[in-house]
């Protein structure tokens, strides 16, 4: 069904959790063998009361994702989506991810809702810095610590992203999940808006999810990478 909805749909978002990078090599957070909430509490770690009280394991946290990110970069599927974009087969990506890949692939419409591990800013002055001078040194000149421009656990999302995410939920005719456990608000009510105004909404996950009651196809136990090229040759077969 989703290679058919796919060639009819004339308004197709993507909607990516951190499944989506799995295959790049980076650890997702709630898988059952090895998501990094099943070994750390997030609250305590990527959560704004953790930069105040919980300082040295945040730094330390946020440094072994950034090496993380720089040692590793997009695989096969975040090529491919950059390639149908081009094509007029998708028309934006909706991403929890924090890692730059979809980008870093040639994806052009992306709405980043949680941030991205790219770029640092001072807690204290604001000054904004890049990612690889918060591997140097991880305080500003002022004294005070270089956080993550992503969203911490109680921050408010940024509004930009958050209205783009909004606006493409609201026009998509087919809305695709790749790789999220849906276990996040604000972030896992855009599958549901997309539904509500008409959109097919298809959920690719390993795992099941909480939304998987709401989809029009459901496919699990496959990895997105293979999926979707899978789907790409079939697409480019019927050309
Ligand atoms: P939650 O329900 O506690 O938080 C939802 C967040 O979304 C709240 O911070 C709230 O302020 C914000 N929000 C709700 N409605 C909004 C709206 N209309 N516009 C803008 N923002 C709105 O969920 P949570 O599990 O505590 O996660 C909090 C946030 O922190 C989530 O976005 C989560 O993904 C993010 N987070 C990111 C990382 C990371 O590494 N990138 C790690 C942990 C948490
Ligand atoms: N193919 C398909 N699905 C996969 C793959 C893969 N290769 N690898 C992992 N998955 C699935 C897992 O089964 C899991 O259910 O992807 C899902 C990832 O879900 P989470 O780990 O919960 O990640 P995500 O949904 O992105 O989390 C949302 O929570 O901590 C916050 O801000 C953080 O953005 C994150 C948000």
């Amino acid at each position: 069904m989703l290679q058919n909805w796919l060639k009819e749909s004339k308004y197709t978002v993507v909607f990516t959790g951190a499944g989506m990078s799995t295959e790049s090599g980076l650890p997702d957070f709630r898988s059952s063998n090895n998501g990094l909430w099943r070994k750390k509490n997030p609250s305590k770690i990527a959560s704004t009361e953790a930069l105040n009280e919980n300082v040295q394991e945040f730094i330390e946290f946020y440094k072994e994702r950034v090496l993380g990110v720089k040692q590793y970069g997009p695989h096969k599927g975040h090529f491919i989506l950059a390639k149908w974009e081009k094509a007029g087969i998708i028309q934006s990506i909706i991403t929890q991810n924090v890692d730059g890949f979809h980008t870093e692939a040639g994806s052009k419409q992306v709405a980043e809702l949680h941030g991205t591990l790219q770029k640092f800013h001072c807690q204290s002055c604001k000054k904004e810095v890049d990612s690889e001078t918060f591997v140097k040194q991880q305080f500003c000149q002022c004294g005070g610590v270089l956080r993550p421009n992503i969203v911490l656990f109680g921050e408010m999302l940024p509004q930009e992203a958050f209205q783009k995410a909004l606006m493409e939920s609201e026009k998509a005719e087919l809305f695709i999940v790749l790789g999220s456990s849906l276990s996040v608000t604000p972030a896992n009510q855009f599958p549901l808006i997309a539904k509500q105004n008409g959109a097919k909404l298809v959920i690719v996950n390993l795992e099941p999810t909480e939304f998987d009651s709401f989809a029009d196809e459901v496919i699990h136990n496959r990895k997105i990478g293979d999926l979707l090229e899978e789907l790409d040759h079939k697409i480019k077969a019927n050309e």
